[in-house]
């Protein structure tokens, strides 16, 4: 299925996945977040709220890929843009933060994602949204879906947020919350608030967590639906938290923008659930063709595979967005991060190619 997702690196013009967008409006969200909007191109963008797209980018003759949720709502507003916050050293991140200027044009690889759902008229849910920095992105054009699409739903927003001066979409949150005051309830939680602040403040912690949700519950709603996004603390807080009040996975929508591969190979390592990688011969079939090549220890299955030349599907590189994803059928890997996948998609012997060492002589590995 993700051969859409393909980039023909030995052809000129890409597949029907990759499109140019050209950039309508920047706005500068934050001292250190930009949003950007784009043309609609022809035909529309098709995408769900809280999907991604990936852009792609020369930067200094390299071409870099990351993925970008859509911060708009396909219901609601006339233009698709993303909003990107500045990561300390970050290439691209801050790329689009400073280089990028209206009228310019960027490749992207269209819409993908899970990080969406499906909205009806007729729904009476309430939502909790747990959000922080950069990800309410998503969040936001879920936000407006459901205010348009769902009339008897209620959304209840926790945001975090280091002070005022970094929330992210202030204005339009709270015009928002005054256009919806039944429907939206936002609660902003600062980490290093300003001596004024007198809303919700420090870390966002398991207390905090438990106390928005039983102040916010509204009891005629009987369906409730989970979203959380942000930086690896507040995910990992709130889904255990949510994990304790046995709120069932299947009702919790979670997307992670970053995953430090390196650190998580070292402590898997250390604890002895992998063992020490070395050279093997692998043979990937993309697409009906098998491709065979060697992957030294310090490489994962796909950078092996670009180096060679195999047109592998990818996106975010980090396990998080399942771009890459293929079916191991013979050898074992060692899959550093399985974040994108389901239990489901693991045990049928999914892996995720950008995070997977090869440890085994035999593998195959078959890329649909
Ligand atoms: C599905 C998905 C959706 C995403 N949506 C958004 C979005 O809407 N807005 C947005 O701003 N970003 C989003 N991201 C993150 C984005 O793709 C990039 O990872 C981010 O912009 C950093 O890229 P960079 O090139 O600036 O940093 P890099 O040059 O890739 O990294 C520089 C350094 O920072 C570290 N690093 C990279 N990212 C992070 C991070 N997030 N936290 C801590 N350390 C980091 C790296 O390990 C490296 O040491 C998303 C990621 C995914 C997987
Ligand atoms: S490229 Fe995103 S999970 Fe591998």
């Amino acid at each position: 299925m993700f051969n859409l997702f393909k980039k023909k690196k030995s052809e000129p013009s890409r597949g029907d996945q990759y499109l140019s967008l050209k950039i309508r409006e920047i706005v500068k969200e934050t001292p250190d977040t930009v949003s950007i909007y784009f043309e609609q191109p022809e035909p529309y963008l098709d995408y769900k709220p809280g999907q991604f797209i990936t852009v792609i980018l020369d930067i200094n003759g390299k071409e870099e890929r990351r993925s970008y949720s859509l911060c708009t709502s396909p219901f609601v507003d006339p233009f698709p843009g993303i909003s990107v916050k500045r990561v300390s050293g970050g290439i691209v991140s801050n790329y689009l933060n400073d280089q990028l200027r209206p009228g310019k044009t960027m490749e992207i690889m269209k819409p993908m994602g899970n990080f969406t759902k499906d909205f009806h008229s007729k729904n009476n849910i309430q939502y909790f949204m747990i959000a922080g920095g950069s990800g309410i992105t998503p969040i936001m054009g879920l936000i407006k879906s459901i205010l348009i699409n769902e009339p008897s739903s209620k959304v209840t927003l926790l945001f975090c947020s280091r002070n005022e001066e970094q929330i992210i979409f202030k204005k339009n949150i709270d015009l928002l919350a005054s256009q919806h005051p039944e429907k939206l309830e936002v609660i902003h939680n600062l980490s290093q608030p300003s001596a004024d602040w007198t809303g919700m403040k420090g870390r966002l912690d398991s207390t905090k967590v438990k106390e928005v949700l039983s102040w916010s519950e509204d009891a005629s709603k009987s369906e409730k639906r989970y979203f959380v996004c942000g930086p690896e603390g507040l995910m990992s807080t709130t889904l255990n938290t949510l994990k304790e009040l046995n709120i069932p996975e299947s009702i919790i929508h979670e997307e992670s923008f970053y995953s430090d591969l390196d650190a998580k190979e070292a402590a898997m390592k250390a604890s002895g659930e992998i063992g020490p990688s070395l050279t093997r011969e692998i043979t990937v079939n993309v697409e009906g063709q098998d491709y065979t090549y060697e992957v030294a220890p310090d490489k994962t299955i796909l950078e092996a595979g670009l180096d060679n030349n195999v047109d592998m599907p990818y996106s975010c590189q980090s396990g998080l967005c399942t771009a890459c994803r293929g079916r191991l059928v013979s050898g074992k890997v060692d899959m550093i991060e399985d974040a994108g996948l389901s239990a489901g998609e693991i045990a049928d012997g999914y892996i995720l190619c950008c995070s997977s060492k090869a440890a085994s002589s035999d593998i195959k590995i078959i890329i649909e």
